[in-house]
This record gives structure tokens, sequence and C-alpha cells, in this order.
């Protein structure tokens, strides 16, 4: 992302500036489809390696030096002077930024200028100047069909910059078609480096078919990951079988794994395959694996010795080819020690590892998966709903989303639903108190940065504590330390070689 810029939007941002921005690996495409920038992204590419970028420019004297700026910025340019004139140059189906110049129009052609603001394939950028914002028609239009709007006279490098998000917010709205919908359905995004590293692992793991273990925060995308890597495997073809370890009642889980032969128990009436022998051939994903019981760890275990199963009341040892990826939120290490679950499976399980960022610490992607969701459920409201207020982004940015994507999944649904004006507001989101009327102190602004350099550093380096340190230019006791303040020290699980021991850090000379 480059910066965004704002020099003349005066009022408050009121656009939505991430336009496409996000990068995606999408779960069911061709392999490595992922990471490549939008067609939104209109900014930096060139303009011939665009898709053809068609804009309206509405003005009652159109400014003829605009015009030839924006053709030289790729820009195919329609210019109507009437809203009437207006309204026979838009293409239906197609996507248009647009430019409404309201210094020229009367009050009395508000109303009319209204039926083409209000067109959905439209991305509207306002010119205006004091005078006009005061009257609290234009006010109305402004906030309700615009994506942002500036103060005349405009820097025309400012104006390309906006229309260019807004013909990429629209162009999005074009992909909204059904088959497009469910192709999004299981699409990753994810821009920052935490994100981009796990992708890159994604890929790296997928050409392997040995165990992976992953873990993370709840809702921080374990299964999508597990997903992902079955998607672009060897293995894509065949079926990718979850099963949630700790929803199923123990005394169900060693006949719901390996599954029964007819008359093993009362009840049993017919034959029943379990979930291992009908991933043959494809991954079985083992979730919230911490919870499966000791009695179905020793089977697992011997299951991934030999290969084979036994079905419950069954002699025949069956042989089942599958690839197992398992997950958990919990501390494994912890329960470990505690002698809750198998270390010896835990290393068969865990020979690749992948580990799932919180959403806290991702940065831009925080709102660029918040504008994904808009994008996928904005038909949930009966208002055309085009982005956040700053106070919602600013809310987003501040809170801690415990409950990571599916957290954020959940608020931003809600909003839709409750929203009452075309923008989400952090009441709607519910998170008002982490707006930026909240005061803080610089104490605070100073830890919650410092906590998030940290975090950041240490999921960079996967919890090398040495490597971390060196990127934050402290020393590794310091480090341990302000963990420590930080909370962050028990925050994880840490085993399998990745992460240095952070029981007993030995101290590594000065601080
Ligand atoms: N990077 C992402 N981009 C888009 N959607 C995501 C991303 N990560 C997670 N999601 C979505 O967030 C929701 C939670 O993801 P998922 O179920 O994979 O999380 P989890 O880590 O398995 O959670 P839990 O620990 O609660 O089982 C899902 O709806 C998923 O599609
Ligand atoms: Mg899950």
């Amino acid at each position: 992302m480059g910066p965004i810029v704002r020099e003349s939007s005066h009022l408050g941002a009121t656009v939505t500036p991430l336009a496409g921005a996000g990068q995606r690996l999408a779960v069911g495409g061709p392999p490595l489809a992922g990471d490549v920038p939008d067609v939104g992204r209109a900014r930096d590419a060139k303009p011939e390696a665009r898709l053809e970028r068609t804009l309206l420019y509405v003005a009652r004297t159109p400014d003829p030096l605009l015009c030839a700026y924006l053709k030289s910025r790729g820009w195919e340019i329609a210019t109507a002077r009437t809203v009437h004139e207006a309204s026979r140059l838009v293409k239906p189906e197609a996507a248009y930024a647009g430019i409404v110049d309201l210094t020229g129009f009367a009050p009395r052609e508000f109303a009319g200028l209204e039926t083409i603001l209000r067109l959905q394939q439209m991305g509207w950028i306002a010119l205006t100047d004091d005078s006009r914002l005061t009257d609290a028609e234009v006010r109305r239009l402004i906030r309700h069909y615009c994506f942002d709007y500036v103060h005349v006279p405009v820097a025309h490098a400012t104006l390309d910059y906006l229309v260019g998000h807004a013909f990429g917010m629209v162009s999005l709205c074009d992909l909204d078609t059904p088959a497009a919908a469910s192709q999004d359905e299981d699409e990753m995004v994810g821009t920052c480096e935490a994100m981009q590293q796990l992708f890159r692992t994604i890929r790296k793991v997928a050409n392997t078919d040995a165990t992976v273990f992953i873990s993370g925060e709840s809702g921080t995308g374990k299964e999508l990951t597990a997903l992902a890597i079955h998607e672009r495997s060897a293995r894509r073809k065949a079926t990718f079988v979850p099963i949630n370890c700790g929803a199923i009642p123990h005394h169900l889980l060693q006949s719901e794994l390996f599954g029964y032969e007819r008359g093993a128990f009362t009840g049993a009436n017919q034959r029943k395959i379990g979930r291992v022998e009908s991933a043959n051939g494809g991954t079985l994903f083992l979730d919230e694996i911490g919870d499966l019981p000791l009695e179905s760890q020793a089977s697992l275990l011997r299951f991934l010795q030999e290969g084979k199963i036994e079905r419950l009341g069954g002699h025949e040892q069956i042989p089942v080819d599958v690839r197992i990826i398992s997950a958990t939120h919990v501390d494994l290490e912890a329960a470990m020690r505690d002698g809750r679950f198998r270390a010896d499976l835990f290393h068969r399980l865990c020979v690749l590892r992948v580990d799932e960022p919180p959403l806290r610490a991702r940065g831009k992607d925080i709102e660029i998966l918040a504008h994904h969701v808009l994008h996928k459920f904005k038909q949930d409201s009966a208002r055309r709903i085009r982005g956040f207020t700053p106070d919602a982004i600013e809310a987003m940015y501040n809170y801690n989303w415990p409950g990571n994507v599916r957290e954020l999944i959940n608020r931003v649904r809600r909003a839709i639903v409750m929203a009452e004006s075309k923008l989400i507001s952090a009441e709607d989101l519910d998170l008002a108190q982490f707006t930026a009327q909240q005061t803080v102190t610089l104490a605070q602004a100073r830890e919650a940065a410092e906590r998030r350099a940290i975090e950041s550093a240490l999921l960079r380096h996967r919890h090398r504590l040495t490597e971390a340190a060196a990127d934050l230019g402290i020393s590794r006791v310091t480090l341990y330390r302000l963990m420590g303040a930080h909370g962050l020290r028990d925050e994880k699980t840490f085993f399998g070689g990745e992460a240095e021991n952070q029981a007993e850090l030995p101290p590594d000379g000065q601080d």
C-alpha cells in the first residue's frame, strides 16, 4: 500500500481508500493463484496494464485541463454538462468512476443529480467549495452517494488517486455475480508481512505429504489454512475431511474416527465407515486436537505409525492413505506437561508447523478484511452501504480482536444490518469506546505501539527471540522483559524447535 493521500479532503475522510488493495490466496483457485494485485488497484499500475477505466465527469463547465490530465493517466472520459446528458452516457452493467462538480449546479437541480448519483455502478467523488458545504442537501448527497469529496481547486493528481479508488470499489461490485461470490467463499485475504509469510508457508507445506500442525488463536483462520493446504496439494482431487475433536462426545469418537462393523455393539445395525477411512486419498483435518481423549490419541498414534486402521468390532487391518493436518487454539505444551496429551503423538502430528497471526498483529489487513466482508454481505442491508466512517476505522485499529477474523466478520455483518446511514460507524460495530474521541495519553499510545512492534517482530521470526530482538534493536533480555510486561510471554505455545525456550532464558549480557 502506498501512502493515503488526503490533502484536500477537508471534513474528514469518508472514502474507503483500500479499494481492491488486498492480496488474496484463493483457496479453490489454481496453484499459486493468490498474491496478485486486484484489478481495482488502479494507482500504481501503468495505464496500458489495467482494465479500461471509465470515468464520467459531470460539471456545468468542465475543466479541459483536468480532462487532459486524466486522459493522460489512462482514463476513458465522458463529459456531461447536464443530468440528462449524463444519464444518456452511462452504459448499463459497466463500472464508472464519477466526478460531480457540485459548484455549478443550482439547488433545484439536486433532485435530478440524485438520480445519477444513485446508480450502483458509479463511484463518485464530489467537487465542492466552502459555501456549497453549508447547504444541508449538498452534505446529504455527498454523505449518501460519494466515496469522497474535495474542495476546488484540487491537485489533478489527487483527483486521479481518488477516482482510481472509487473505480476500484465499484469494479468489485461488478464481481458480485453468484458465480464469483461462491468463488470468494474460501478466499484468504492478507497483505501484511505475517500473512505473506503464511501464504509462502502454505505453498511450501502443500508440496509435501508430511503432517502439519496449525496453531493460532480462535478465529484466526486455522481451518481455512488447512483447506488451502489441501487445495494446493497433490491430493486436491480427493476429499478434505474435517473433524472437530472437541465437538464429538468422547464415547463416540473412536467409532466416528475409525468406524465399526455391523454387530460391533448393540445398535450397530450396519457397517459404518469412519472419518479416517473416508478421507482415503485426501486430507484429514483434526480440529481441536487438544480435546482428543487419551484413548483416541493411542489409536491415532497407532494409525500414524502403521498407516492402517481397524474398524470397531473388525479384525481386518485396512490400509488408509491420508495426509493429516491438525489444529488447536489451546496450549498443547501445557497439556503435554499435565499428561493430557501424548508427546509422542504430538511429534508425529507436528512435522511441519504453521502459526496463524492474530488479527491485531495484521496492521492494514484489519481494514482490508473489513471491506472484504462488507462487499460480501452488503446485500443483507436494505441500504446501499458504501464503507466505514473514519471513527469506525480508527476503532477497528484500536480494538484488540480477541475473536480475530471470525469476530470481525460477525461485527461487520451485524453492523451492515444495523447501520442507519451509508457508512458503518464505530457504534454500529459496537466499538464506540475505541474511537479517537477517547482520550489517550502519550504513555498509552507509546505502550500500544511498543506492544504492536514486539508482537510483529515475534511473528516475523516465529518467536526466535535473538532475531526478533535484533530487529527491534534491543537485547534479548530486554525483549524478554518487555514481553512479560505486555503479557506476551504465555500467549503462545512453544515447541517443535521453532521457538526458543521461553521458560528459562539465559541472560545474554547487557540490558
Ligand atoms: N485471511 C482470511 N481472509 C478471509 N477470511 C478469513 C481469513 N481468515 C479467516 N477467515 C474467515 O474467518 C472465519 C474463521 O476462520 P476459521 O474457522 O478458519 O478459524 P479457526 O482458526 O479455525 O477458528 P476456531 O479456532 O474458532 O476454530 C471463517 O469464516 C473464515 O472463512
Ligand atoms: Mg476452527
